[in-house]
């Protein structure tokens, strides 16, 4: 077969070299296409050696072979790793100032990327949403992984392993599609997804809230909308970049809720028409019992304020309680428990108080758990048993919560 490996101006361009050398071992025409930055980390000679066929980054060289567009014509597949920011950025505009923007725009091929950077970047809501459209255009992202990045810094932006990417890449090549099962797997599901924390209210200006940002509720949102579902969200509070991502995508319809009860509300009028119910929100178990209809001053509180917090209804024990035949019901369950068996053992337990087919256990503490990017959630299923752990980025382990609702339903 015909490779590409574009490689951009990344540390990680290293690694890209044993990547080369396993795909030419596989016995593939291997040609490097680096761009003129990833020449300052890895050089042509390296590149040339590595692929056995001469290096050039430029749309000007060997013109009367047109190989600013014969490469990508002549392809089977392109992999660019590593795949910088910069790099995502311009690929998701089309820009073609190179000769692996050429190529790529030349191509039929599938495309995978294998993008590398640091945290801050990789969360930057204009690579966030680069990422996406990349996605809608079918194109395969693998990784990053979480861990240690240059600099000494640790966190998601690290370049999948060669070994990783190589293996990707040879499954697509032998004709697998890693994505395209999956891409299908909940055509015409009809999904409901609660995601972000409520605020109940003490006066007009001040809420009791808590520290969901919306994150992993919105993965799991996204990941089904990406495999085919009819996706509703019903949105408590959620962070700003959370939102955007939330909004952008098309098969998503969000529908906002501040408080349990508003939330409860919801659920209650869409529950009926979905196939698959995850309560991700961060539902708040107390409300203030009377909200003061203006705001409190201190004047009347004499040194210290009382409140009297009543519980909230449960909205997922009544969704389960209400459930119609063929509804997967999902639960997500954040404990502070440090050992590991007491807390599967509580999830167990809430697991069946709150009759639902998976529940989610989610390990959260004063670091752990909020805000991040990545998480570790343990799935519990019906008889109590520990479906499966996964640890990664909140949309690896969306994925894993989808692949275990599937295999649920027995789809
Ligand atoms: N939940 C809900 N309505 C509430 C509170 C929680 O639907 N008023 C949902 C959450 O969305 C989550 C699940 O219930 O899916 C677990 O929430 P959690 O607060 O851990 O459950 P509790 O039954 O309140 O257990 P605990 O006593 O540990 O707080």
């Amino acid at each position: 077969m015909f490779v590409l490996v574009g490689v951009t101006g990344g540390i990680a361009a290293y690694k890209t070299v044993h990547l080369v050398r396993a795909l030419v071992l596989d016995g593939h025409e291997v040609h490097v296409i680096p761009t003129e930055d990833a020449l300052r980390f890895v050089g042509r000679p390296t590149w040339e050696a590595i692929s056995r066929h001469p290096v050039t980054t430029s749309v000007h060289d060997d013109v009367a072979q047109v190989r600013h567009v014969a490469l990508g014509q002549q392809a089977d597949l392109i992999v660019v790793a590593p795949a910088t920011a910069n790099f995502l950025a311009k690929f998701a505009a089309g820009l073609a100032d190179d000769l692996l923007g050429t190529s790529l725009l030349a191509t039929t091929a599938p495309v995978v990327v294998a993008p590398a950077m640091h945290t801050e970047m990789w969360r930057h809501p204009a690579t966030t949403q680069n990422v996406e459209v990349l996605r809608a255009r079918g194109v395969h992202v693998i990784g990053p992984d979480s861990g240690a990045l240059t600099g000494g810094d640790v966190g998601p932006g690290r370049m999948s392993e060669p070994d990783a990417i190589h293996a990707y890449v040879a499954g697509l090549l032998a004709g697998e599609d890693p994505e395209g099962t999956r891409a299908k797997s909940l055509d015409g599901v009809r999904v409901l997804v609660t995601a972000g924390g409520t605020r109940e209210p003490i006066d007009p200006v001040r809420y009791i809230g808590n520290r969901s940002s919306g994150k992993q509720g919105i993965a799991v949102a996204t990941a089904a909308a990406d495999r085919g579902a009819e996706v509703t969200v019903v949105l408590a509070h959620v962070d700003s970049d959370v939102l955007r991502e939330a909004s952008a995508h098309r098969s998503i319809t969000l529908e906002r809720a501040g408080t349990a009860a508003e939330l409860g509300d919801a659920v209650a009028r869409l529950a009926p028409s979905a196939d698959v119910i995850v309560m991700a929100a961060a539902v708040a178990d107390y409300r203030v019992e009377d909200a003061s209809e203006t705001k409190i001053s201190k004047d009347s509180t004499d040194g210290a304020l009382h409140l009297t917090l009543v519980e909230t209804a449960d909205v997922l024990a009544a969704t389960t309680a209400a459930r119609r035949t063929g509804q997967t019901i999902v639960g997500f369950a954040a404990e502070t428990e440090p050992d590991p068996d007491i807390r599967i053992e509580r999830a167990r337990r809430k697991r069946e108080r709150k009759g639902v087919d998976i529940l989610a256990l989610n390990e959260v503490g004063w670091t752990k758990g909020f805000e991040s990017t990545d998480n570790t959630l343990s799935l519990i299923g019906a008889d109590g048993a520990v479906l499966a752990t996964v640890s990664g980025t909140k949309r690896e382990t969306a994925e894993a919560l989808w692949d275990a609702v599937l295999a649920v339903r027995g789809t």
